[in-house]
């Protein structure tokens, strides 16, 4: 079962394959204030993927044409609401700006 490893705080949680990533991060004690429901519509669940980028599901046009409209993005990028965990570990860093 992969790792989800958590910055800054460095909380680690085994998450099941195809667990969305926001609820993951979730339910591993960390907050996220989603004013959208978890759907891409704000970027609450903007965060940097520092490891096991491959491993999450790809990013679709709504979540990119977002990303494009957000301070701060990186290649690192993703919405966390968005996006599911695959067979590997995965550290994200949640950022301190969003
Ligand atoms: S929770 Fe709103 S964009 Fe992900």
């Amino acid at each position: 079962m992969p790792k989800l490893t958590i910055q800054p705080s460095g909380k680690v949680a085994d998450v099941a394959p195809g667990t969305n990533l926001l609820a993951a991060i979730t339910g591993a004690g960390e907050t996220l204030k989603c004013t959208c429901g978890g759907n891409g519509g704000c970027e609450a669940s903007h965060l940097f993927v520092s490891e096991g980028r491959k491993s999450l599901t790809k990013a679709q046009k709504p979540e990119h044409e977002k990303l494009d409209s957000l301070v701060g993005v990186s290649s690192k990028s993703r919405l966390a609401c968005v996006a599911a965990i695959g067979e590997e570990d995965v550290t994200v860093e949640i950022l301190s700006f969003v």
